[in-house]
């Protein structure tokens, strides 16, 4: 088994260590007798693997966007309260992104905070949302608009939940992977353009590429805990992303519109002359080699721009995009006016 530690120490001791392996999940689970347990399962998860339905004080979640919501918070601390979960009781969040979210959002607040694990189950959580504290919920359409930083006392990804997730789901997390090579690691990159067949069929080397992306993440969240600047370079193709997201009704999913996001944020960066043409090439080269669809038909242009103006990164200045002018490195262009967003599409019809 593979260790890393996210090192947080500033005012309280924050950090914690990421376990990467397989097969150990029973057992790290079993470890950790020494206080009363919770969980809160995915449903899928929870039906796939019969470990889990020999547990005691379960909560099994329906993860969908449509219940990433307050109410569904509200749900998991009344069954806290109601099977007796005390300040010094830990929850376990078993699932992918979703499950994390809000159990850790929930796990923030029961009784000020307790304690809480990331064991997730989707390549996305493993890559990304596992790792950093971020927690929260949806507000009616607005994504995450609620939330809190609430690092978990540790993340245990075990491989072996990647043997039944779906050919779609797997997809939508490998974005994520590409994400961290095109922003922090050009090596990272050429490891993902030449070994594009092995990790698309789940072979042994993903291992190591969940393990670089968590790497990768733990030194992010090491320097820029809160998102005021290193953090936002994780945001590479999230301000086009989530604007699809809207766009089209949530019929495209976070990775893909990501996927999208990140090749239209590129063609905006090389419009406003931050990218140069290599650059553009070798976004689109990685994209196309994982099969994501590049071009985006918007079913309502007002909308769409009104959901990029109104992302939660944006600030009145201006909104924030996240640009590669070189693969492995990135920048933050601040207050970004929508009508140059708006010209820039102008002209990719044109
Ligand atoms: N906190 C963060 O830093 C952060 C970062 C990125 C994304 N997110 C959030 O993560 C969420 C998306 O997460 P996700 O992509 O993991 O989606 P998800 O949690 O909805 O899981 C996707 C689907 O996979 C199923 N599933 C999970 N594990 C499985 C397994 N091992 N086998 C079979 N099926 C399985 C689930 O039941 C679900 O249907 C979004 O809400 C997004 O906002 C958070």
């Amino acid at each position: 088994m593979q260790k890393l530690f996210v090192d947080l120490k500033k005012d309280v001791d924050d950090s914690y260590e990421i376990h990467i392996g397989r097969g150990f999940i029973s057992e790290k689970i079993d470890e950790l007798n020494q206080k009363s347990k919770f969980f809160v399962i995915d449903s899928n998860v929870y039906n796939l693997y019969p470990f889990f339905q020999n547990l005691q004080n379960v909560y099994v979640f329906e993860a969908s966007e449509k219940s990433k919501t307050i109410e569904s918070v509200e749900k998991i601390l009344v069954f806290l309260k109601n099977n007796g979960c005390l300040r010094d009781s830990i929850l376990l969040a078993v699932g992918g992104g979703i499950v994390g979210d809000v159990a850790g959002f929930a796990a923030s607040i029961y009784m000020r905070g307790i304690d809480y694990y990331q064991i997730p189950t989707t390549l996305l959580s493993m890559v990304d949302s596992s790792v950093g504290g971020k927690t929260g919920v949806n507000l009616y359409e607005t994504k995450n608009l609620i939330g809190t930083f609430y690092q978990p006392k540790a993340v245990f990804i075990d491989m072996d939940f990647l043997n039944t997730l779906s050919d779609e789901e797997y997809k939508n997390g490998l974005a994520e992977v590409i994400k961290y090579a095109l922003m922090f690691d050009e090596k990272f990159y050429s490891l993902l353009d030449e070994n594009s067949k092995e990790i698309e069929d789940r072979q042994e080397i993903l291992e190591s590429v969940v393990y670089r992306c968590c790497e990768i993440k733990a030194k992010v969240v090491k320097e820029d805990e809160k998102e005021h600047g290193l953090r936002m370079f994780l945001n590479f193709g999230h301000t086009f992303g989530h604007a699809i997201e809207i766009d089209s009704n949530h019929t495209i999913k976070h990775g893909f519109a990501v996927a999208t996001g990140m090749y239209l944020e590129t063609l905006f960066g090389h419009y406003i002359k931050k990218v140069n043409d290599e650059t553009a090439l070798k976004v689109k080269n990685i994209l196309n080699k994982y099969s994501f669809e590049l071009k985006y038909s918007f079913l309502n242009e007002e909308s769409f721009l009104r959901a990029i103006a109104s992302d939660k990164k944006a600030r009145q200045s201006g909104i924030s995009v996240a640009l590669t002018p070189k693969v492995g490195s990135g920048i933050i262009l601040k207050g970004v006016g929508i009508d140059l967003i708006k010209e820039f599409f102008v002209s990719l019809r044109s």
